[in-house]
């Protein structure tokens, strides 16, 4: 039976099934184990353990395997460490109860293990930015159509799309740094909701189990999963928007558009059509978008019916917090992947642009500038095109428009060349 049960009676068998967390525990037990070393260390210097019983505690904690701890039978990793201590060292194990509650730790570990997977987003991140800024600078010059509506639009650069890639790789970026000061915060103390009679030192805990601050409030602290849902939503929000160039990359490697010609290794066949390139790689990861922004949905959605303080729904969400981030991780490895080694087809898209009236625009503009009011001008462009009798100017000399952040191979390549500075002396094959 488990620890805590023992109490209040009943096998139990149905219900801890039904109710432990042990299996997604895992991804948390290396985090838990730490917090709890940050507690009895602070234990030990408030005085409010024996300090042989405390530093026995630490030996023991020091040569544990967290992944020891995930076995069934227990509520959770917390029941099974302190069961494990007290195995180990009979009662003098339990002093680990002390001013804490699984509340507090579970919050904790949650937020310990989020700062790893923040920071590895971000270095996935960084990695399509790179692989955007260098395959930029390659293409810098490659003329393609604008999409909108999927109508042929204006002419823009393939370098000046992947630019856009690496825009929001940026923005993402900053996002997540901003969500990583509120994730930063230590729960720590704070008991099961209202804190605990045990003087800690909140302050110098957090410091202990490696935060940078406390999260200040002891019901908010215990009780708040705002840091999750925050970060899943940056994260569900970059990967939605994510999803619309892989739809392009997948769009554009068809042979019926052709721009876009993948890695071998991205593509599988048919095991009847042998002339098959299927962006396999690409397909499941536009799937598992999906999957993601409906576990970030599951996370916000278990948390918003409870009243504030710690109930069980809350463990139920955080499996969906990991896996939005996994998908992430995962995601936007297989696109920096694609993005540094896919080919682009510019004759075939300078084609298309060409053949399209794709500078219109840009025609009734110049009318414009030369003093017709732009409204006559934009009506003599569309009689001409319609007429088929249009002069339009073209791709190549319409993409250099004048404005920051155009198309201009020669905005491309200074915007590339300085995105490219961060990223460790890589440069375009
Ligand atoms: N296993 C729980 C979770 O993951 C933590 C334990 C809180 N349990 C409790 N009965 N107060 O959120």
């Amino acid at each position: 039976m488990s620890l805590y049960r023992r109490w209040i009676g009943g096998s139990g068998d149905v219900v801890a099934g039904y109710t432990s967390s042990i299996a997604d525990d895992a991804e948390i037990a290396a985090e838990v184990v730490e917090v709890m070393k940050a507690h009895v260390k602070h234990l030990i210097e408030a005085g409010a353990v024996p300090r042989a019983d405390g530093e026995e505690i630490l030996a023991v904690l020091g040569q544990l395997n967290p992944a020891d701890l995930i076995r069934q039978g227990y509520e959770d990793v917390h029941e099974a460490l302190e069961d494990y201590l007290i195995k180990r060292l009979g009662p003098k194990g339990g002093w680990v109860g002390l001013g804490r509650s699984r509340n507090d730790h579970v919050a904790a570990a949650i937020r310990l293990r989020l700062l790893k997977h923040i920071d590895a987003a971000m270095r996935a991140a960084e990695e399509v930015k790179c692989a955007a800024a260098e395959r930029a600078l390659e293409y810098a010059d490659c003329v393609m159509p604008s999409f909108t509506h999927f109508q042929p639009a204006q002419p823009i650069t393939y370098g000046h799309y992947l630019m856009a890639l690496y825009e929001l790789m940026a923005d993402f970026a900053d996002a997540l740094s901003a969500v990583r000061g509120i994730v930063d915060k230590s729960p720590l103390g704070s008991g099961p909701a209202g804190g605990t009679a045990v003087p800690l030192n909140r302050r110098r805990l957090a410091e202990l189990a490696g935060f940078g601050e406390v999260a200040v409030n002891t019901l908010y602290a215990s009780s708040s999963r705002f840091f999750a849902g925050l970060a899943a939503s940056a994260v569900a929000s970059m990967l939605a928007e994510l999803s619309r160039f892989v739809d392009d990359f997948v769009a554009w490697s068809s042979p019926l558009i052709g721009y876009l010609q993948l890695p071998d290794e991205h593509v599988s066949t048919s095991s009847i059509m042998p002339h098959k390139r299927n962006p396999v790689t690409l397909e499941v990861l536009r799937a598992r978008i999906s999957e993601a922004l409906a576990d970030a949905l599951a996370l916000l959605a278990v948390q918003e019916k409870i009243g504030y303080g710690y109930s069980l729904d809350l463990q139920e969400a955080t499996r969906h917090l990991w896996r939005v981030f996994k998908t992430a991780e995962e995601g936007l490895a297989v696109l920096a992947d694609v993005v540094k080694r896919a080919r682009f087809n510019c004759e075939k898209a300078y084609g298309d642009a060409a053949r399209y009236p794709t500078t219109s625009s840009d025609a009734a503009e110049r009318m414009a500038l030369g003093g017709t009011p732009f409204r006559d001008a934009y009506f003599k462009v569309a009689e001409a095109v319609k007429a088929g009798r249009a002069e339009l100017p073209d791709p190549r000399e319409a993409v250099k428009r004048p404005v920051s952040g155009s198309p201009d191979p020669q905005e491309v390549r200074r915007a590339a060349e300085e995105g490219l500075r961060s990223c460790g002396g890589r440069r375009a094959s």
